[in-house]
């Protein structure tokens, strides 16, 4: 049994319907209108990730007691490249972190510098482990690795950073660039050093 309902009628919609509905249509227009100006900026400036490697490294000094104290310096070059046509970066605290590991042996720091567009910067890093306590079980295996001529570390940075587009600098942004596995050779520089991209987060 169908039970009919009287039929609608069209009344024109309250004013207040109206009103809600003009706004979510302002509401909306300005969202796309938002999106638009972001998309175009975007497409304009074309942001492209910064670019890390290790060129070069090697270990020297090196004397690990028999009491698990290290005394080493390392020696780092590092390629920092900045691929964007449109945006420069300011380096204003960059700390590095050298590991075996997951321990850390090394810690220094890179001044604070400006990088132009499309420009590559290398660092030649000095770095040293000075009567550092190393766990047994590290010890043990760095000791391992000696022998063998080479040991893998891990070189790890932290910067805060700041992106420059025009006369606009945005805020400041954390940037964590890893480095790693990297044979380090004793002594010998350059030996056959396979140059290392690093994965960088920002
Ligand atoms: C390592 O250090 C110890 C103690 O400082 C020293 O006696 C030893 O000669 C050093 N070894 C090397 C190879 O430099
Ligand atoms: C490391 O160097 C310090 C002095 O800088 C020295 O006292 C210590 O014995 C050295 N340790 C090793 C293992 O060479
Ligand atoms: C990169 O920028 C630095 C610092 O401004 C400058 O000294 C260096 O010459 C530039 N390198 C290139 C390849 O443009
Ligand atoms: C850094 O280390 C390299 C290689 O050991 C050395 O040739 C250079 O003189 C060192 N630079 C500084 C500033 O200590």
């Amino acid at each position: 049994m169908a039970n009919a309902k009287p039929p609608t009628q069209n009344q024109p919609p309250p004013p207040r319907y109206n009103l809600v509905r003009l706004i979510a249509i302002v509401l909306l227009a300005l969202i796309v209108l938002v999106g638009l100006t972001i998309l175009i900026i975007w497409l304009t400036i074309k942001p492209k990730k910064l670019v890390y490697s290790i060129e070069d490294g090697s270990v020297h000094n090196y004397n690990l007691s028999n009491s698990n104290h290290l005394n080493a310096t390392y020696y780092f070059v590092l390629r920092a490249y900045n691929p964007n046509k449109k945006v420069s970066v300011y380096y204003d605290k960059v700390h590095i972190v050298v590991l075996y590991d997951d321990q850390t042996i090394s810690t220094g720091i890179i001044d604070p510098f400006y990088q132009p567009k499309r420009n590559a910067t290398r660092f030649k890093l000095n770095l040293s482990s000075h009567d550092v306590t190393l766990p047994q079980q590290i010890a043990r295996d760095l000791k391992v690795e000696r022998s063998s001529g080479q040991i893998e570390m891990i070189v790890k940075l932290k910067a805060r950073i700041r992106f420059k587009v025009g006369m606009w600098k945005s805020r400041h942004y954390r940037m964590k660039v890893t480095c790693a596995p990297i044979l380090v050779h004793y002594y010998s520089s350059s030996k056959g050093f396979q140059t290392i991209s690093c994965d960088v987060d920002i």
